[in-house]
Parts: C-alpha cells; sequence; structure tokens
C-alpha cells in the first residue's frame, strides 16, 4: 500500500523556527509509523522560492534571488537533518523539472479554457503572498503579520475559480463522493465549506512585473503567481506526466499537511487546479493550528520565532519532537513557554519514561546480576492494558491525534511505574518472594511495547532503549511485525541489559 504525505513548501525568506519544524515532524512521525506498518511511504517537503517576498528579502541581504535562496534552502535542509527528518524528497521551486511541470500545467489549464485575461486591482499583503478583502482586515493591517497591505493594480491572467463551485461544495461535503476529499479538523472543514456556499470570484494567477517567477507558457511576459507555482510542487516532484511510472503510483497524495493559513489554498484552490487540470484529487487535507507566543502566531515577520536548534539544545533532538507534538492537539493553536516545555519534559521524559526504563535497569543489575530473569507465570499481568493501548495508539495516529497517541503511551508506563510501587520489588528480594522475577520481567515486555510505540517520534532513544534492554535484532523489524500483525516478542530470560547515563537528566527550573 503506498501512502504519500506533504508538508508545505516554506518559503525562503528567512530561517527555519518551530512552526514549520511543528509540520515538518508531524508529518515525519506519520511517515515513519507507516513505514513500520509496511506501507509504501513517499514523504515529501521542500521550499518555495520564487515571489516578491523572496525578491525583497534577497534585495535586503544584497544578494541575487537564487543565491540568496541557495543560502536559506540550505538552512532548511540542515535543521531537517538535524531533526533527523526521513523525507524521500526535497523539493525546490526553482528547480527545472518544477519550472517545467508548472509551464505544462498552466498550459493544460489555457487550453481547457479555465484561465482568461482581466485587470485586478485590491490590497495585496506580501508576507502572506495573497490578496486580502476588506473583511479579513484588522484595523487596516493583515491580522497574521499586522501590517499593511499595498494597493495593486494590473492587467493579470484569472483562473475561473467560480467554475469549480459546486463541484467543490459535493466533493468537499458529501463523504461518499467518489472524489471526496476529507478537509480535518471537522471545524476546519465546516468553515471552508461555510465560506465556499458564499461563492468564490476569479483569481489572479499571474504577474506583470514580477521577473522572479515562472513565465506563462502562452505570455512569457508575465509569470506564475507564486501560489499557483508553489502548489504545483505536489506533482512536480512526483514527476506529473501521464508517461511518469512514479506518478502514477503515487498520485493522488494521501495527505497534505499545512496550518490553518494555508488551508483555502489546499482545500479549495489547489483541487480546482487539479479538476481544470483533469487530475485525480488529494484524499485528505489536514490544517494544524498555530504556535503562539503571547498569543500571537509566530513568524518570521514578527519577530517572536523559536528556531528548532534552541529546542533541540535544550531537550535533544527526540525531546524536541516529542515535546512539539505532545504539548497541545495537533488541530488546536497552543501558547509555547519554556516553563511549559520544561515541565511536559520532566514530567512524561524524565520522571516517567526515563525513571521506569532506569528503575528497571537496576533492580535488574541488583536482584539478577544484570540479566533478564525467567518469570514463574508464564504471561505479562499487565498484558490486556498491552493491545487497548495499541489499538488506541494506532486509531489515534490515524487522526493525526499526536498528543492522544502518546498520552496512551505515557498511561502504559504510569501503569508500569505504579506496577513497580504496588508490588515492592524490593521487599519480594527481601522474602525472597519468587515472583519478583515475573515483575521484572514484566516490566521488560512493558518498556519494550514503549519503545516500539514511540519510535517514530523518537526513534534515537527507542534505539538506545532497545540495546539497554539488550535487544540485538533490529527494533525496526520487530516494531514492523507489531503494527502489522501485534505480535512482540517476549523478552528472552537470561539477556544481559546494558545499563547507560539517564536517558532524559532533569531540567532544572533555572535551566
Ligand atoms: N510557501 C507557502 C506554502 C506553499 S505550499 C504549496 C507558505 N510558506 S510558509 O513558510 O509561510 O510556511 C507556512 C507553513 O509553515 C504553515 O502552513 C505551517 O505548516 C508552518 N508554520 C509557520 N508558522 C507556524 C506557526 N507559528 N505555527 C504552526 N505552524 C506554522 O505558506
Amino acid at each position: 500500500m503506498k501512502y504519500y504525505i506533504t508538508t508545505p513548501i516554506y518559503y525562503v525568506n528567512d530561517s527555519p523556527h518551530i512552526g514549520h519544524a511543528y509540520t515538518t515532524i508531524a508529518a515525519d512521525v506519520l511517515a515513519r509509523w507507516r513505514r513500520l506498518c509496511g506501507h509504501e511511504v513517499f514523504f515529501l517537503t521542500g521550499t518555495d522560492e520564487h515571489g516578491a517576498k523572496i525578491c525583497q528579502a534577497a534585495e535586503k541581504a544584497t544578494k541575487s534571488p537564487k543565491e540568496f535562496c541557495d543560502i536559506i534552502c540550505g538552512q532548511f535542509q540542515a535543521a531537517w537533518k538535524a531533526l533527523n527528518i526521513t523525507n524521500d524528497y526535497f523539493v525546490r521551486t526553482t528547480d527545472e523539472y518544477h519550472i517545467v511541470a508548472v509551464q505544462k500545467v498552466m498550459q493544460k489549464l489555457f487550453e481547457n479554457g479555465a484561465i482568461s485575461k482581466g485587470k485586478y486591482e485590491g490590497l495585496y499583503c506580501v508576507h502572506c503572498e495573497k490578496f486580502l478583502a476588506g473583511g479579513d482586515l484588522v484595523d487596516g493591517c493583515c491580522p497574521d503579520h499586522k501590517q499593511k497591505p499595498t494597493p495593486h493594480s494590473e492587467e493579470n491572467y484569472f483562473f475561473k475559480l467560480p467554475m469549480y463551485q459546486e463541484k467543490l461544495l459535493a466533493i468537499l461535503s458529501d463523504e461518499n463522493h467518489p472524489q471526496h476529499i476529507r478537509i480535518l479538523p471537522k471545524e476546519r472543514r465546516n468553515e471552508i465549506l461555510g465560506k465556499l456556499k458564499l461563492g468564490l470570484e476569479d483569481i489572479s494567477i499571474s504577474r506583470a512585473n514580477l521577473p522572479w517567477g515562472v513565465p506563462l507558457p502562452f505570455d512569457k511576459t508575465q509569470t506564475a503567481y507564486v501560489w499557483v507555482d508553489a502548489l504545483i510542487n505536489y506533482i512536480s516532484a512526483i514527476g506529473y506526466g501521464e508517461e511518469s511510472p512514479k506518478f502514477k503510483k503515487l498520485w493522488p497524495a494521501d495527505a497534505h499537511l499545512m496550518a490553518k493559513d494555508i488551508l483555502w489554498f489546499h482545500a479549495i484552490i489547489w483541487p480546482a487546479m487539479l479538476m481544470a487540470a483533469e487530475l485525480p484529487l488529494p484524499k485528505k487535507v489536514f490544517a494544524h493550528g498555530f504556535f503562539t507566543i503571547n498569543g500571537d502566531k509566530m513568524s518570521k515577520t514578527l519577530g517572536n520565532v523559536i528556531s528548532p536548534a534552541q529546542m533541540v539544545e535544550k531537550y535533544g533532538v527526540d525531546g524536541a519532537r516529542y515535546l512539539m507534538l505532545s504539548l497541545f492537539p495537533f488541530g488546536s493553536d497552543g501558547n509555547i513557554s519554556w516553563e511549559g516545555l520544561n515541565e511536559k519534559f520532566n514530567t512524561d521524559l524524565a520522571n516517567n519514561l526515563g525513571n521506569l526504563v532506569s528503575r528497571t535497569l537496576t533492580m535488574i543489575e541488583k536482584y539478577f546480576g544484570g540479566k533478564i530473569p525467567k518469570p514463574t507465570t508464564p504471561f505479562c499481568a499487565l498484558n490486556p492494558h498491552k493491545t487497548i493501548i495499541i489499538e488506541d495508539f494506532n486509531n489515534y495516529l490515524d487522526n493525526l491525534q499526536f498528543h492522544l497517541a502518546f498520552d496512551a503511551i505515557q498511561r502504559h508506563i504510569n501503569n508500569a511505574n505504579q506496577y513497580i510501587e504496588t508490588s515492592a520489588p524490593w521487599k519480594m528480594a527481601k522474602e525472597n518472594n519468587p515472583e519478583l522475577a515475573t515483575v521484572l520481567w514484566n516490566l521488560i515486555s512493558m518498556i519494550k511495547t514503549s519503545a516500539i510505540c514511540l519510535l517514530p517520534v523518537m526513534p534515537q532513544t527507542c534505539n538506545k532503549i532497545w540495546q539497554m534492554v539488550g535487544e540485538t535484532h533490529d527494533i525496526e523489524k520487530e516494531s514492523n511485525a507489531f503494527f502489522t500483525q501485534g505480535i512482540l516478542a517476549s523478552p528472552v530470560p537470561g539477556t544481559e541489559i546494558k545499563k547507560a547515563n539517564p536517558l532524559f537528566p532533569r531540567i532544572l527550573a533555572a535551566q
């Protein structure tokens, strides 16, 4: 089964921040999890490099647009590497194959009668790279960037969006429609449908005086509007064209991920463009919320950003990945603070997971000379819990409810810690109770389940735990058997455990 997942392609007007990392890590966790479930995954991310905003940023940095794009694009690539992102491809809109694909799509739209020429007059927010209607403004400013949009008037080509209104309504609202696109979360789908019902207008899809873009094939004096150019990345990167086996295999996308700010482009404009180009439509579009700082969207324009490197420095790669996805529901906005991050790190990672591993291994060392003991009862006392957790976990991830998925595992870990308290192995050891072996064997079994479930979000840590509990075979193989057949190999008595430094040293309040 194939699974094609995408992130937005990020503007290269400035360095990556944790807002970008949020979407990318989420896509990475889903990609890793689907791979473990045996799917053939293609995970795409990249950079959006044309348009007025990039041109202005390059000018400010006294670089040519391409030089500037190369620098910032390199920063995005380095950030994803540092965060252990496993994208299968990285698309850049300045790549030649992409430019060719944009021209091919534009030509197709033109020939299919979806494009006409006209005059555009309106207010343009260069930071959003979009026209804003009067009703969108707050105190005369763009609500996201808090800056005044500029008046804009020129001859452009227009995409006849209203032609697709009825079909879009049917596709988005009817779950049984053969081309149905699932927009999640539901509330955002309702917002989109509400706006769609109000009616659509032709949209300007070219620029007359912006050379930093893809020239239209039918009028080389104009370049493609940066959003039209950008959306096409989802098909250009997989070899758009009937002759391409890769394209045939992968398209349509199974999931487009993004924040709510750009849902309209993905839920309305992109599907309409695909219809005009006679291509199948994506299956799922998920819009998550914003990371906010004191209630404002974190953005380069507002200058209130936290960089992925800052998070990694403080919490490690896995800590940063885990915290970003577990702090609040993926669909909602969430206010970020260092205090909140520290607290979650200490509670979930240092105290719960870290302690369970460290206590269990210490006891095995102390009571059984560092070897996993043979249980007297041949089954895990906590087995029923285990199966419920796996089912919940898979369902939650399937619906992109990361925080619930991780909460389920944290509960499992917490049960294990409680089990230590209630069974009191130190007493059992004093009393020479043979059940001590069963308790410790059970704990190793629970640690193994936790490591497997957390593998997509904390790959390095889970590999390390795997080695600590003495496993020598590949965790990914066992994880695959676990996710596809529900099989988790039991700990083998006699296996030597390997104690190591604490997985997650506690963060002190002042740090
Ligand atoms: N280039 C367009 C996207 C084109 S996709 C065909 C763009 N780029 S962007 O650099 O502004 O990135 C927007 C995306 O970055 C959001 O949709 C979201 O995925 C992520 N985020 C940027 N800031 C964010 C927050 N403050 N919080 C959460 N996600 C954020 O729009």
